[in-house]
């Protein structure tokens, strides 16, 4: 039997099924039904324990996983952000990894159930023997470590059964807080000798006071987030041309809070293969995690190599998904300083960036200022009202009012106040109405969709009160003037333009768009934009595909690079 491969990413807990490839490409697929959650131990598939190869320890692990679930309540496995991986992911993990010697040594961080170690153990099942495995792994959940240890016996038992030899130790530790006291700035090598670290971290926001943000205090800018120390903890324990792999929420690629983050770990690090997944939602559909997410595999080797492979999956297609070579300043932001970690998921967004990173300025060059709206509602609750009929009151507006093209208030949504009561003491929650281009600060969790913009263009009337933006929307001015007209509807058209929006998603993976990734951005100068602005206010409709094709016209961009990639409004 050429091969033997698992699939059940598509089947969450409920199923396993073992496709068995034959030679000449027959395929017999054999599926081992089980209720969902396995209620009262009803299991069907019996212990793999005693099976010649490595076939079946990543099944063993899920199966147990299920047992686990039903015996601990969300809320807990929540508390301590606890969600584990898929079989085919955990496959894809192991077999990230380019060597196995005669001797290896891997750690699995944050191991639950141990579903990593049991994939990588099942790759070394069918290794020519014998293979000297030593495997760490550490794991604070004391209601999961007993099933930790039944993997790990049944990883030895099967590893025994094919030659190996698995040598294994259980630390009932925090990953992070075991990190020696050595200058991160300076990690000793005789501190590294992991071949490989394996891991999917928990993730949860610390206290910059916390003692795993103390304990990493070079990395941490503004809110750290525990999973990416995990990372730094486990780049210090890889030997040199060790390599990590690790599923994370794909925020570490982008954004200021983990700036030093990419830093330190692009200095040590040669990022070898990213996989990003573009839906969160499909590859954990049993928790919550809605994040896009990304497998890092990375080197421990301080020169970046030439190439970075890419890969994208929607969620359990993990095994179809099909590397690309890209160079690695395609990948790696360095010029900018901040490391930005970029993901052109298809082959066009590579000259949509070649398009978009012409232009000489960034945003803020161009004498652009964004800045997030002043109402916080849980704030100014007093100030709030459901009705615009108060004397005092003036529109307050917030993410449901700004629509493609279109500023709409009042709209009615729930219980949502509409205005804001603009008297003494609120006076720093109004802005004066005037020409602005409002963005909305947050898309829907799986909307494709990034950037919405509409325009704020208030009439002579509506200019005698001042208005209010909650700070669900970002807002555009000039730092010297007003907005003209024309450039208010020029930067709506590009914000809007799906050349912008997907450039946008080549960087950033986060439902969130921050003011400060705006300014950042390479952004035309405002002369084009106002031409761009003219251009669309003399064409009869909204229609989405006329206003890009004047965006492209007016930039010089050929109509071709966006061929396909036309989005509809949200
Ligand atoms: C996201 S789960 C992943 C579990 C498993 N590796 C998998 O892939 O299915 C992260 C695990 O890390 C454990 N954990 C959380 N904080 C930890 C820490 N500081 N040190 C070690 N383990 C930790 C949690 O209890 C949880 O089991």
């Amino acid at each position: 039997m050429p091969g033997v491969a698992f699939d059940d990413a598509g089947h969450g807990f409920g199923a396993a099924v073992a496709v068995l490839r034959w030679g000449g490409g027959k395929r017999l697929k054999l599926i081992f039904a089980y209720p969902s959650k396995l209620r009262q131990g009803k299991e069907q598939i019996s212990t793999v324990a005693e099976c010649p190869t490595g076939w079946g320890l990543v099944a063993s692990v899920i199966r147990r996983t299920a047992l686990h679930v039903d015996s601990t309540t969300d809320i807990d496995r929540k508390a301590i952000a606890q969600v584990f991986t898929p079989a085919g992911v955990a496959r894809f993990m192991a077999a990230r990894a380019s060597r196995i010697g005669e001797e290896f040594t891997f750690i699995d961080a944050g191991a639950g159930a141990g579903v990593l170690a049991a994939a990588m153990c099942e790759r070394i099942a069918g290794l020519p023997r014998p293979r000297r495995v030593v495997v760490e792994l550490y794991e604070t959940d004391p209601a999961v470590l007993a099933v930790l240890r039944q993997t790990i016996a049944e990883c030895r038992k099967v590893l025994a059964a094919n030659g190996h030899h698995l040598e294994a130790t259980v630390h009932e530790e925090d990953f992070v807080l075991r990190r020696p006291g050595a200058s991160l700035y300076a990690p000793s090598p005789r501190t590294g000798y992991a071949d490989v670290v394996l891991m999917n971290p928990p993730y949860a926001k610390l206290a910059k006071d916390s003692p795993q943000a103390r304990a990493f205090a070079e990395i941490v800018h503004g809110q750290p987030n525990v999973y990416a120390l995990f990372m730094a903890a486990a780049v210090e324990l890889l030997r040199a041309g060790g390599e990590l792999v690790a599923i994370t929420p794909r925020s570490y690629c982008n954004g200021l809070y983990f700036r030093e983050f990419r830093r330190w770990l692009l200095a040590r690090m040669s990022l070898r293969h990213i996989h990003l997944f573009q839906s969160r939602r499909e590859t954990f559909k049993d928790s919550e995690v809605l994040q896009e997410s990304v497998i890092t595999v990375a080197v421990k080797q301080p020169e970046q190599a030439a190439e970075v492979l890419v890969s994208v999956s929607h969620g359990a297609d993990i095994e179809d998904a099909k590397p690309t070579a890209r160079a690695a300043c395609t990948i790696i932001d360095d010029p900018s300083g901040a490391c930005v970690i970029r993901l052109p998921a298809e082959s066009s967004d590579l000259a949509i960036m070649r398009a978009v990173e012409a232009w000489s300025g960034t945003f803020a060059d161009r004498g652009l200022r964004i800045s997030t709206g002043p109402v916080v509602a849980f704030r100014a609750t007093q100030y709030l009202l459901d009705s615009a009929d108060d004397p005092d009151a003036v529109p307050l507006l917030s993410i449901h009012n700004v629509r493609p093209f279109a500023t709409v208030w009042p709209v009615a949504k729930g219980t949502k106040p509409v205005a804001l009561r603009a008297v003494n003491g609120a006076a720093a929650l109004v802005l004066p109405a005037q020409n602005y281009v409002l963005l909305r600060r947050f898309s829907a969790k799986e909307e494709h969709r990034r950037l919405t913009a509409s325009p704020y263009l208030p009439t002579d009337a509506e200019r005698r009160r001042p208005v209010a933006l909650e700070n669900h929307i970002n807002y555009v001015t000039h730092t010297r003037r007003e907005l003209t007209e024309a450039e208010v509807h020029g930067l709506v058209a590009l914000f809007n333009s799906a050349l912008l929006d997907r450039y946008f998603r080549v960087l950033s993976g986060n439902t969130q768009v921050n003011a400060t990734e705006i300014r950042t951005i390479p952004f035309p100068d405002l002369r084009a934009i106002a031409r761009i602005g003219d251009r669309v206010a003399g064409l009869t409709s909204n229609d989405r595909a006329e206003i890009e094709a004047a965006v492209l016209d007016v930039l010089g961009i050929p109509q071709s690079l966006l061929l396909g990639a036309a989005e509809t409004a949200a």
